[in-house]
C-alpha cells in the first residue's frame, strides 16, 4: 500500500475544524461565558415555510406505494432541474437541461469536479481564498499558484496574458473578503479564459445577496462564458440549506466533451440528492419560495450593516458586507490574524475566522459573518464597541 502522499502538503486540519476546536477548548475552560459565533459561514434561520410544506409533502409520498420512490436520477430531477432552469431566465441565462446538475451543495462539487482534469495542469487561484479550492488540488498533487488579492485591487485579482493557468478558480461575491467582480471584469476573465484555452471554475453561492444590476448572478451573463465556464452554486446561502445539503452545478454543452465526462462521472460516483431534499430545494424557486427566502436574505444583510456601522465607529477598516454575509476587516492595533482571533475570543468571546486561513495575502486580517441571530449580532458589536 502506498498512501497518497500529497496529503503531507495539506494543513494539519482544515480552517473551520482548527477554529471549532480552539472555541470548544475555551468554552470548557470557560463554562460561564457566552460566546458569540461570527467564525463560519452557517445559517441560523430556520428553512422558510414553502420549503418545508414541499418536505413534508414529500415525506408522505414516501409513505404510499403508488409515490414512493428509490434511486432518483444521478443528475437531479427534472422538476428541480427546470426550476434552476426557470431561475436562470431572471438573469437572461438560457440553459439546457442536461447542462444542469442537481448536487449536494458547491463544496463538494467544486472538489469532485477535479476527477475530469489531468493532474498536469497548472491552478490559479485567488489567494486569500476559500481554503477547498487549494486544498482539493493539493490532495491531487496539482501545481497550484496564486494571484494577489489585496487593498491595491480591492480584493478583485485578475490574470493578464502573462500568467499562465489552465483551471481558474472565481468565487463572487467573494468568501472570504465580500469582493464582487462587475460586469466589466468578468468579461476580461472570460476573455484571458478564451484566449489561454483555460476553463474558469466559477462559484456563485453567494448570488444571492448581490445588491446592484452591475454585479452578474451567473457567469453566463458574460458573452464567451459557456466555451470556457463551468458554474457552481447552492442553496445553503440562499435558502439555509447548509445542513439540508441541494446545490447545483453547471456544465455547458459548449464546453465538448467536459459535460458528458461529467455525467458518466456523477453516474458512476454519486447517487444523487434525497427526493425530499430536492422537493425541499423546488419550492425555494416558487414565488412564495422566493419571497420567503428574501425576507432572511434581508435579514442578515441588516446584521451585516450593524457590523459595518461598528467597524466604521470603531474606526476598523473594512469591506464587504454590501453584496455578502462577510465582512472583512483590518485586524486592530497591526495584530496577526491569529493573534487577533485569541484576543477577541478571550475579551469579548466573539468568534471570527482569521484571514491568515484563507491564505498569506490574509494575514493581519479577519472575517466576521452576518449569519448570527440580529441579538447577538448586536451584543457582539456593542462587545467590540467597548473594546475599541
Ligand atoms: C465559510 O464559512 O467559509 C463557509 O461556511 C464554508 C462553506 O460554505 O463550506
Amino acid at each position: 500500500m502506498k498512501r497518497n502522499a500529497n496529503y503531507d502538503n495539506l494543513e494539519q486540519s482544515y480552517l473551520f475544524s482548527t477554529i471549532a476546536k480552539k472555541v470548544n477548548e475555551f468554552a470548557q475552560n470557560n463554562p460561564d461565558k457566552k460566546i458569540i459565533r461570527l467564525g463560519i459561514g452557517d445559517v441560523t434561520k430556520p428553512l422558510c415555510p414553502a420549503v418545508i410544506n414541499a418536505m413534508h409533502k414529500a415525506v408522505d409520498e414516501m409513505s404510499v406505494q403508488e409515490t414512493f420512490r428509490g434511486y432518483g436520477p444521478e443528475q437531479g430531477y427534472d422538476f428541480l432541474r427546470t426550476a434552476v432552469q426557470n431561475y436562470y431566465k431572471n438573469y437572461n441565462v438560457d440553459l439546457e437541461l442536461d447542462e444542469i446538475f442537481i448536487s449536494d451543495g458547491a463544496k463538494s462539487d467544486l472538489g469532485n469536479i477535479l476527477d475530469l482534469f489531468d493532474n498536469d495542469n497548472t491552478v490559479l487561484v485567488p489567494n486569500p481564498v476559500y481554503p477547498v479550492y487549494v486544498d482539493t488540488n493539493l490532495m491531487a498533487g496539482r501545481n497550484v499558484k496564486f494571484i494577489d488579492a489585496n487593498e491595491e485591487n480591492e480584493f478583485l485579482p485578475l490574470p493578464d496574458n502573462s500568467v499562465k493557468a489552465d483551471l481558474i478558480y472565481i468565487c463572487s461575491p467573494n468568501n472570504p473578503t465580500g469582493a464582487a467582480y462587475n460586469r466589466k471584469q468578468l468579461a476580461e476573465l472570460v476573455k484571458y479564459a478564451l484566449n489561454n484555452n483555460a476553463i474558469i471554475l466559477y462559484d456563485a453561492a453567494y448570488e444571492a445577496f448581490i445588491e446592484d444590476n452591475d454585479i452578474p448572478h451567473s457567469i453566463f451573463e458574460i458573452d464567451g462564458a459557456r466555451n470556457c465556464a463551468i458554474e457552481f452554486c447552492s442553496l445553503s446561502k440562499t435558502a439555509g440549506f447548509t445542513g439540508t445539503r441541494c446545490g447545483y452545478t453547471i456544465v455547458p454543452n459548449a464546453l465538448g466533451k467536459l459535460n458528458k465526462m461529467w455525467v458518466r462521472r456523477q453516474t458512476t460516483k454519486f447517487n444523487g440528492v434525497p427526493y425530499i431534499v430536492q422537493r425541499g430545494a423546488e419550492a425555494v424557486f416558487t414565488k412564495e419560495g422566493m419571497k420567503e427566502i428574501r425576507v432572511n436574505i434581508d435579514y442578515y444583510k441588516k446584521n451585516a450593516k450593524i457590523i459595518s456601522d461598528t467597524l466604521k465607529e470603531c474606526g476598523i477598516w473594512h469591506v464587504g458586507g454590501k453584496h455578502s454575509p462577510y465582512i472583512w476587516l483590518k485586524c486592530p492595533n497591526n495584530m496577526k490574524s491569529w493573534e487577533f482571533f485569541d484576543y477577541l475570543l478571550k475579551n469579548a468571546q466573539v468568534v471570527g475566522t482569521p484571514g491568515a486561513g484563507f491564505g498569506r495575502n490574509g494575514e493581519g486580517f479577519f472575517r466576521l459573518t452576518s449569519f448570527g441571530s440580529y441579538e447577538n449580532t448586536l451584543e457582539a458589536m456593542e462587545r467590540f464597541k467597548q473594546l475599541f
